[in-house]
């Protein structure tokens, strides 16, 4: 199994996400997917981006961040036991929220323990092999930070060897991310070792998406 998730980061009005599904089924119903296809809008469009994907069914929801506390006086916190039910999968550790919002290895725990709870599937990021995995942790997005949104994409040989030295067990999914195109995407997957993609800025495009999708 493959896995291709849209990090739509701080992006998208609720009327271009609409657009955007819109645009990208009518895509898979010529070629259906084969693989999970998760979109992270958002969270305030979550609910009707969950409704209007169960018509469709082949998309699958997450979100990209999650509280590290269970509940209560907490302004401004979105819970696992918000979203459980909402969504299947949350992003957790990406660069941005390590690097603008002080979150360190410790915090990421809290927020990995908070979304199995809730029975969400973390898809943890780390930016090098220093980063701390979670034992459970079954998706593993590698992304080094010289790679997000610049354009410079890290060299597949690399991230391969990332892999072997990070030793990760057998029934672990390891991705990358970082300035992932419909260019570049082949030259991972080519390798055999890579499960998937995280994807920033190409996700935003419906059209440029299904292309990464159906490399
Ligand atoms: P990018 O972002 O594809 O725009 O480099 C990747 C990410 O931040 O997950």
């Amino acid at each position: 199994m493959r896995f291709f998730i849209a990090n739509w980061k701080a992006n998208k009005t609720l009327a271009e996400a609409h657009l955007w599904v819109d645009e990208f089924t009518s895509y898979t119903k010529k070629n259906p997917l084969t693989d999970t296809v998760i979109i992270c809008p958002p969270d305030p469009f979550l609910i009707p981006l969950l409704d209007k994907v169960s018509e469709t069914s082949h998309l699958e929801i997450g979100t990209q961040n999650i509280s590290q506390y269970p509940g209560g006086s907490y302004t401004g916190e979105t819970t696992g036991k918000h979203l459980k039910g909402i969504v299947k999968y949350a992003i957790i550790g990406h660069h941005e929220r390590r690097a603008y919002f002080n979150e360190n290895d410790d915090v990421l725990l809290e927020k990995f323990i908070q979304a199995k709870t809730a029975g969400i599937e973390p898809i943890y990021c780390i930016g090098s092999t220093t980063d701390k995995i979670p034992d459970q942790a079954k998706i593993i997005a590698y992304e080094p930070s010289s790679a997000i949104g610049t354009g410079q994409n890290e060299d597949p040989k690399r991230v391969v060897e990332i892999k072997k030295e990070l030793n990760l067990s057998k029934n672990t999914f390891f991705l990358y991310g970082g300035s992932v195109t419909s260019q570049n995407a082949t030259s991972y997957l080519k390798t055999g070792e890579i499960d998937g993609f995280l994807i920033g800025s190409e996700s935003l495009d419906p059209l440029n998406f299904y292309r990464i999708v159906t490399s």
